[in-house]
C-alpha cells in the first residue's frame, strides 16, 4: 500500500476505535438518564463504527489467525503490565494525581489477569485446540476480571458481588 494512505487508514482506524467506545459510554450514559432510544441511537452508531475499524483492519492486514492474534493481544497486554501502566501510576503518584493513580492501578491490575488468560488460551491453541473456559466475571466499576466464581468483593476495588457482568 502506498505510504500516505496507509498512514491514513490507520489513523481512522483509531478515529473509529475511539468512537466506537465514546459512542457506547455515551449509550450507557443515555441509558441511566432514561433516554432509550439515544441510547438505542449511540450503540447502533457505535456498531457502525466497529464495522469501519473492522474494514481498515482487514485492509491493513491486522487481522491474522487466532493463534497470531492472541501473540499480538499478549504482547499488548505484557507492554501495559510490565511497562505502561506501572510507569503511568508512578507519574500519577509524583504528581498527587490520585484519580489517575486509582485508574492506572486498576487497569494494571485487570491486565496482569488478561494477560495469563490470554496466555492460557494461547497453550492450548497452540496445539489447535480451543481452551476449557468457565465463566468470566468483570467487575463493572474496575474492570477486574476473574474466571470461574464471582468473588463475594471484588479484589481490586472492593465492589460488591452484583457488581459484575458474566460472559
Ligand atoms: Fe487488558
Ligand atoms: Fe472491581
Amino acid at each position: 500500500m502506498r505510504k500516505i494512505s496507509e498512514e491514513n487508514l490507520k489513523d481512522a482506524l483509531s478515529g473509529e476505535s475511539q468512537a466506537h467506545i465514546k459512542y457506547m459510554i455515551y449509550a450507557e450514559k443515555a441509558e441511566e438518564e432514561g433516554l432509550k432510544n439515544v441510547s438505542r441511537l449511540f450503540k447502533a452508531v457505535a456498531y457502525s463504527e466497529f464495522i469501519h475499524a473492522k474494514n481498515h483492519s482487514k485492509i491493513l492486514g491486522i487481522i491474522k489467525s487466532t493463534r497470531e492474534n492472541l501473540e499480538n493481544a499478549i504482547n499488548g497486554e505484557k507492554f501495559e503490565v510490565e511497562e505502561m501502566y506501572p510507569a503511568y501510576n508512578l507519574v500519577a503518584k509524583s504528581q498527587n494525581e490520585n484519580g489517575v493513580a486509582l485508574a492506572t492501578n486498576w487497569a494494571l491490575e485487570s491486565e496482569k489477569i488478561h494477560l495469563s488468560l490470554y496466555e492460557k488460551a494461547k497453550s492450548k491453541v497452540n496445539f489447535g485446540e480451543d481452551i476449557e473456559l468457565e465463566a468470566i466475571h468483570v467487575c463493572i466499576i474496575c474492570g477486574y476480571t476473574v474466571e470461574g466464581e464471582k468473588p463475594e468483593k471484588c479484589p481490586i476495588c472492593g465492589a460488591s458481588r452484583d457488581k459484575f457482568k458474566t460472559f
